[in-house]
Formats: structure tokens, C-alpha cells, sequence
């Protein structure tokens, strides 16, 4: 049947104005389905785990509801479960059995990082691990770094710490990283790690690297899961200044050149605009770390029921991927992943 169109009304519709009606992609679930710009895949997350030595318990962090301090056997067991689950890298950080001034017991080789790292390789192989380097686990004062006094003013040696992340990193790389990760924002600390990579023939250990890392109270629930608060000052004299746009980029650059495969934003929600401005100005894939405290605020304000938890993390998750993440760090990750198949 053919119908009849006559030409008055084709004049007619030629002559009336257009309509313009951006509802009419969002009529439908399908239709919205199929004009999505923006989809946050499990293979897109990064699952970080906190590893305790084999005398402690398995506990939950308490204010990061769902998040715990795990046994080497468990994180395999949790690694396992979220690569089930499609994730397809985890983030290793430990809690040594001692600390000291340098942080020495970050490079044992029996340490729970090491351990976790050789186990998820051995029962997991396919799953991707990437090991925070940083030495505030690891000191009794909390800090990144080698601390120094300046006419009575205490503060972290940038020099004198390269040579000690460079034995941890090269330690984790041994137990088998794919990935080491840098947290501590001391200059030079790319080029010195990977020279000392190079250096061992670990020329396929790449480097992600929290290249604009800023001085952030997001932070303090992380602190609780790590045991790594600084137990004087606070860490603005080597994390960045939330004020500071043109010298993230800056950051950014210098790691790029002394040989970073993966360059970080953290946190995420507060910084959007920089991982945007990353996205733009380097071709490198861009991790954003979704922060402690951005999950803590939604599990606190999901438990009051004062917001609808689940959703809040989908549409965080993807706002960080919409503003130019490749990339997400983020506690969210098995959760988001078994909600997603
Ligand atoms: C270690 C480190 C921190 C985080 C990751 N690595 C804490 C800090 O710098 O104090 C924060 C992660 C989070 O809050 O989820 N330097």
C-alpha cells in the first residue's frame, strides 16, 4: 500500500518550522542504550587491595564499608573473585610487620606485597598487578620519604628517598609486578626507577605513575586501611597544591619524559577538569584514582539512605570515564563489576 501524499502538505511540512526535540533520543531504553556516549567496562577498573602480614586478622576498613585489610590467601581469593567478575588489574598496597625510619621493610622479599603478588601471579596469572610504591606504609613517621632536619624544620629528602623507592620497586618487580606505581611525588622518581628496572634487564615492567597527585583531605579513610598517617605535619611540602591546573599538566610531562607508561590523576571527582586537560595534551592512557574518601562519602550517605548508593557509583564511575579517564582506580571496582554482568 502506498500512501498518498499530496503536494499541498509537502509544501506545508517544507514550510513549517523544525522541530528540535532532543527527547526524542531519550524516548526508550533502547534508544538511550544505543546513543550512550560514555560505558564504564570492568576491564576499565583498577581494584586496589590492602595486604596484611599472616599474624593479623582479615578486617574491614570502618570507614570504608566493604573494603579490608586481607591475608596474602585472601587477596588471591579476592583477586580471583574480581577477575571472575571481569576486572583485570589490582593495585597491591601492604602493612609490614615492622616499620623503621627508611621504610626497609618495604624491599623484603617475604613481605605481604611480595607475597600477594607471587600468589595472585601463581593462581591468577592473567590478572594484572601493579604495586603502589611509596615508603609511608612503611615508616614509623608516616612519610613518603627519608626525613631530614633543616635548622630544626623537619621534611623529606627528595635524593636520599630515590635510592630507597628504587630498591622497592626493583623488589616488587622481582616477585613478578606487571606494574609498579609510584605514589610519593618525589622529582626524578620515574627516570630513577626506571633506569633501575632497566638496569636488572625488567624492561617489561611498565611504570604507572601518580604523576599529579595532590595534597588532598580525601585521603584520611585510606590512611585508616593503610596505618600511614603522617605522625607529624602533613605532606604539602611533596603532593600538589589543589589550586594547581598548569602544573599538574606540568607533572604530567616530566613523568611522560623520564618514561612513564601510565600517568595519574588523584583523586578523581574533585579534579575532573584536570583529567580532562590530561586526556587532551598527552596520548598516553590516563588512570584517575578514585579516592577513599569519594567512596566513603557514598557508602556513609548510601547507609543513611539519604542517596541511592549503587546508582551514585554508577554515575561517579562514569563521569570519571566521561571526563577522559581510560582508567579508573577505584574500591567500587568488584562491586561495579558484579552488578555489571
Ligand atoms: C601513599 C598513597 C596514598 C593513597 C595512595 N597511595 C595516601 C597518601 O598519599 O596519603 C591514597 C589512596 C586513597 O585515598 O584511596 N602515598
Amino acid at each position: 500500500m502506498t500512501t498518498k501524499i499530496s503536494s499541498s502538505t509537502i509544501t506545508d511540512t517544507a514550510a513549517a518550522p523544525l522541530t528540535r526535540r532532543p527527547r526524542r533520543l531519550r524516548r526508550s531504553e533502547s534508544i538511550r542504550t544505543m546513543v550512550r556516549e560514555t560505558v564504564v567496562r570492568p576491564e576499565d577498573l583498577i581494584y586496589p587491595l590492602f595486604v596484611v602480614p599472616p599474624s593479623r586478622a582479615r578486617v574491614e576498613i570502618g570507614s570504608m564499608p566493604g573494603v579490608f585489610q586481607l591475608r596474602v590467601r585472601e587477596a588471591v581469593e579476592t583477586a580471583q573473585r574480581a577477575f571472575e567478575a571481569g576486572v583485570r588489574a589490582v593495585l597491591l598496597f601492604g602493612l609490614p610487620e615492622t616499620k623503621d625510619g627508611i621504610g626497609s621493610s618495604s624491599w623484603d622479599p617475604t613481605g605481604p606485597v611480595q607475597s600477594a603478588i607471587e600468589g595472585i601471579k601463581r593462581h591468577v596469572p592473567a590478572m594484572t598487578v601493579i604495586a603502589d610504591v611509596c615508603l609511608c606504609e612503611y615508616t614509623d613517621h608516616g612519610h613518603c620519604g627519608v626525613i631530614v632536619d633543616h635548622d630544626g624544620v623537619k621534611d623529606v629528602d627528595n635524593d636520599q628517598t630515590l635510592p630507597l623507592l628504587m630498591k622497592q620497586a626493583v623488589s616488587f618487580a622481582a616477585a613478578g609486578a606487571d606494574f609498579v606505581a609510584p605514589s610519593d611525588m618525589m622529582d626524578g622518581r620515574i627516570g630513577a626507577i626506571r633506569r633501575a628496572l632497566d638496569g636488572r634487564g625488567m624492561t617489561d615492567v611498565g611504570i604507572m605513575a601518580y604523576s599529579a597527585k595532590f595534597a588532598s583531605g580525601f585521603y584520611g579513610p585510606f590512611r585508616e586501611a593503610a596505618e600511614s598517617a603522617p605522625q607529624f605535619g602533613d605532606r604539602r611540602t611533596y603532593q600538589m597544591d589543589p589550586a594547581n591546573g598548569r602544573e599538574a599538566l606540568h607533572e604530567i610531562d616530566i613523568d611522560v619524559e623520564e618514561g612513564a607508561d601510565i600517568v595519574m590523576v588523584k583523586p578523581a571527582l574533585a579534579y575532573l577538569d584536570i583529567i580532562r586537560q590530561a586526556r587532551d595534551s598527552f596520548p598516553l592512557p590516563i588512570a584517575a584514582y578514585n579516592v577513599s574518601g569519594e567512596y566513603s562519602m557514598v557508602k556513609a550517605a548510601a547507609e543513611r539512605g539519604w542517596i541511592d548508593g549503587p546508582r551514585v557509583m554508577n554515575e561517579i564511575l562514569t563521569s570519571i570515564k566521561r571526563a577522559g579517564a581510560d582508567l579508573i582506580i577505584t574500591y567500587h571496582a568488584l562491586e561495579f563489576a558484579e552488578a555489571f554482568r
